[in-house]
């Protein structure tokens, strides 16, 4: 069975020191060795957190990447400079991005550049709370998977991480139930041809939760913002 992941999204929520802060003392505590605990700090912590993290099994990711490898492109992060900063993770199209603009083709794009520095991308599709309508999440979801992944030969494809992340869901909404995110995992499947690796649930996944989303056969990740804050709740989120 796949290891549990907990992917944390600290987001803009933490300044360096206390990312910093943060990560010493997971890097101290005692994490159950079935799981895998990435953190995501932002980008401007990024290197400090390496350091911290250095040796330990906990992973680095990012939280955005450029769309192209590198060229004029102010305020943009290349995908290489995010893997010689240690991070094996990316999140790619989070829904605090599409909000902001970006597209399914730049999407796609970042998950070219993604595999080809060698990060794992973490995809994130989820429908609106406008889209949750009968009949309409689902393919607005199918949309967002095969647009990012189109194109891309199977042992690529396999390599990215695919998030079901509800907008709707993400704190302070409300979680979705279990059988309303297996659902959701099952049209994903049928979207990649079938495909049937477990996927990862993001949206307000708590220590309280958790354990009824990761079934191990539609889910085996977690994403996690708010409760990826705190030690004590990441501790609790790992160790289940
Ligand atoms: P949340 O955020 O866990 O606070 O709902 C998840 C996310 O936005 O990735």
């Amino acid at each position: 069975m796949a290891l549990r992941l907990v992917i944390g999204n600290w987001k803009m929520q933490l300044t360096v020191r206390e990312a910093v802060h943060l990560a010493l003392t997971l890097r101290h505590s005692r994490l159950a060795s079935q799981a895998r605990l990435v953190l995501c700090p932002s980008f401007t912590a990024l290197s400090a957190v390496s350091r911290v993290l250095h040796g330990s099994p906990i992973e680095l990711g990012a939280q955005n990447l450029a769309p192209v490898a590198n060229g004029a492109m102010t305020g943009e992060v290349s995908a290489s400079d995010l893997k010689i900063l240690g991070c094996r993770f990316v999140i790619v199209g989070h829904s605090d991005r599409r909000a902001l603009g970006e597209t399914d083709a730049q999407i796609r794009q970042k998950v070219r550049q993604a595999l080809a520095s060698g990060l794992t991308p973490v995809l994130c599709v989820g429908e609106r709370r406008a889209e949750r309508r009968p009949g309409q999440a689902r393919p607005v979801v199918r949309g967002q998977v095969q647009s990012a992944v189109s194109g891309l030969p199977p042992a690529q494809r396999r390599r990215v991480r695919i998030t079901y992340e509800p907008v709707w869901a993400i704190s302070p909404g409300g979680p979705v139930t279990p059988p309303q995110a297996f659902a959701m995992a099952e049209v994903i499947w049928q979207s990649l041809g079938g495909q049937a690796s477990p996927l990862i649930y993001g949206g307000s996944v708590t220590p309280s939760n958790i354990n009824a989303f990761l079934d191990g056969t539609h889910f085996s990740g977690v994403l996690v913002g708010q409760a990826s804050l705190t030690a004590r709740s990441l501790i609790s989120l790992v160790n289940g």
